[in-house]
């Protein structure tokens, strides 16, 4: 009898674990992988494209670039999109996200000329993604300005919103008919606090504590024009959906001290709250105790008015509730405590809204400075913005792992696994999770970095001018993946030969 019911206990033990392993991802899904325009297209002249902040910045040593490179070839998907199709459909991928390139389609910026060649070039990627079933998700904007826009001050001059406005109807009324998912933005704090409030990122105006805020204004400003022009003039037609994407990471407080928790709210707020939470918030504009924070320490700095700009209650009503589903750019996280900010650069959003960073010394570490595996943090993250943004359709729209050349990535498989775990839980928590899609297809060029930390399911030969994608070890585990929708932890690919399953 107690033999019997130790039996019990071991099997339905194994039973459970097992199950537990075998959580399977829903059937309509969505698996995908990200790209985006600079970091992969190159043909940074060609066929009429015109100039953007990336090109002008690096080409003008305003930028400073790791390893002195730039984006002029990248992966050359311009020329090998059909490669590219090709690894997605190797992988059997249902969503592609990849970004337009602004300059490529209207040079100047304006949308009195439009580049045919890159409407054309758009149309043969489009085109061939659907061939093949694969679902196009297309972001807009994703870093890279026409340089003469920059020139009329970019995302700090208040008619951004109108430029972004008439380029988002050249591209509705161009691909709409077989587009269904838009992102107007990717990453609005990385635009604006590194390119405007830092020199990391172009147009590298490192303006801290004053542009990256005017920016965070201007840009859910044109968020919501471009939503709202979808909404009126293609919805109905077109019938897709429109959305922005936000890079989000777990900061959780290092301590239960309520100085730490504040400090951390606070940091949420100026991180992330000032562009999430004038679109998905009920009230609307910029979170209140950070407005207030930035309004107290810019009158004691001497300023006339706050540095945080405003909202009129008419602009909150007409960004408010502006996006279809949430994007999640999610890469790791850290604890945070509460610091006094006397070290740092004044103004500034750290001084604004001073924290410390810590990271314990076992967590796994990438070749990127900033990316350290937390455990379980892709559920921290949408679970706190579930809680936030109650009901919202989510998307993981990049998630990834860096590491340095080489195409045995145990590293980046490890990391793989415990984040689709991890989405795995958020789901079974109750978060509406449509689609996962992992950063990125393949080597890329990653901005201040370049070509010294690589990304990539897929490496890219830099050196050879065919520019040869050879899948890693991770493209395998991805792959069977999306082939059984359960994280296999035993999985090792049997040969590492890439070849397209039936039906892709
Ligand atoms: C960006 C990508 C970038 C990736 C890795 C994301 O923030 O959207 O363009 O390559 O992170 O740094």
């Amino acid at each position: 009898m107690k033999t019997g019911l130790l039996c019990l206990c071991i099997l339905i033990t194994i039973c459970t674990s097992a199950s537990h392993q075998r959580r399977k991802f829903p059937e309509d899904f969505l698996f995908g992988v990200s790209t985006a325009a600079y970091q992969i297209e190159g043909a940074w002249n060609e066929d009429g494209k015109g100039e953007n902040i990336w090109d002008y910045g690096i080409h003008n040593g305003v930028g400073n670039i790791v390893d002195m490179s730039n984006g002029d070839v990248a992966a050359d998907s311009y020329h090998n999109y059909a490669r590219d199709i090709e690894m997605m459909r190797e992988l059997g991928i249902d969503v592609y996200r990849f970004s337009l390139s602004w300059s490529r389609l209207l040079p100047s910026g304006f949308a009195d000329n439009i580049n045919e060649a890159g409407i054309a070039y758009y149309n043969r990627l489009i085109d061939e993604l659907l061939k093949y079933n694969i679902t196009p998700m297309v972001t807009l904007y994703h870093w890279d300005l026409p340089q003469k826009l920059q020139e009329l001050g970019g995302f700090a001059n208040p008619l951004l919103g109108n430029w972004f406005e008439d380029y988002a109807r050249v591209v509705f009324r161009s691909f709409g008919d077989r587009v269904k998912l838009w992102i107007t933005f990717n990453e609005p704090r990385e635009i604006c606090l590194d390119g405007y409030g830092s020199d990391n990122k172009a147009p590298f105006l490192n303006a801290a504590g004053i542009a990256d805020y005017i920016c965070a204004k201007h840009l859910v400003i044109a968020h919501a024009k471009a939503y709202r022009l979808y909404v009126n003039e293609f919805k109905s037609t077109q019938k897709g959906k429109c959305g922005i994407t936000f890079g989000v990471s777990s900061i959780l407080p290092l301590t239960d001290s309520e100085e730490d928790r504040l400090a951390v709210e606070l940091r949420r707020q100026g991180d992330l709250g000032i562009y999430t939470n004038p679109i998905f918030s009920k009230e609307g504009g910029f979170p209140k105790e950070f407005a207030e924070r930035v309004a107290m320490k810019s009158s004691e700095q001497g300023y006339q008015r706050s540095r945080l700009p405003e909202f009129s209650d008419k602009e909150k009503e007409f960004v408010r509730g502006t996006s279809d589903f949430f994007g999640v750019n999610h890469y790791g996280g850290s604890f945070l405590s509460a610091t006094d900010g006397i070290d740092d650069r004044v103004p500034s959003l750290n001084n604004d809204a001073p924290v410390a960073y810590h990271t314990p010394d076992d967590w796994p570490k990438s070749v990127s400075s900033w990316l350290m595996q937390m455990p379980n943090s892709l559920n921290i993250t949408l679970a706190r913005l579930h809680a936030d943004y109650n009901n919202i359709e989510f998307y993981v729209t990049e998630n990834g792992w860096s590491t340095y050349k080489g195409l045995n990535d145990d590293d980046r498989v490890r990391y793989f696994r415990a984040a689709w775990e991890s989405a795995l839980d958020a789901i079974e928590h109750g978060v509406n999770l449509k689609g996962y899609m992992a950063w990125s297809l393949m080597d890329n060029f990653e901005w201040a970095q370049g070509y010294s930390e690589r990304f990539g399911l897929y490496e890219v030969d830099f050196e050879d001018p065919a520019r040869t994608r050879t899948p890693r070890k991770s493209a395998f585990i991805y792959k069977n993946l999306l082939k059984t929708r359960y994280v296999d932890h035993d999985y090792e690919p049997e040969n590492y030969i890439m070849s397209i399953d039936e039906g892709h």
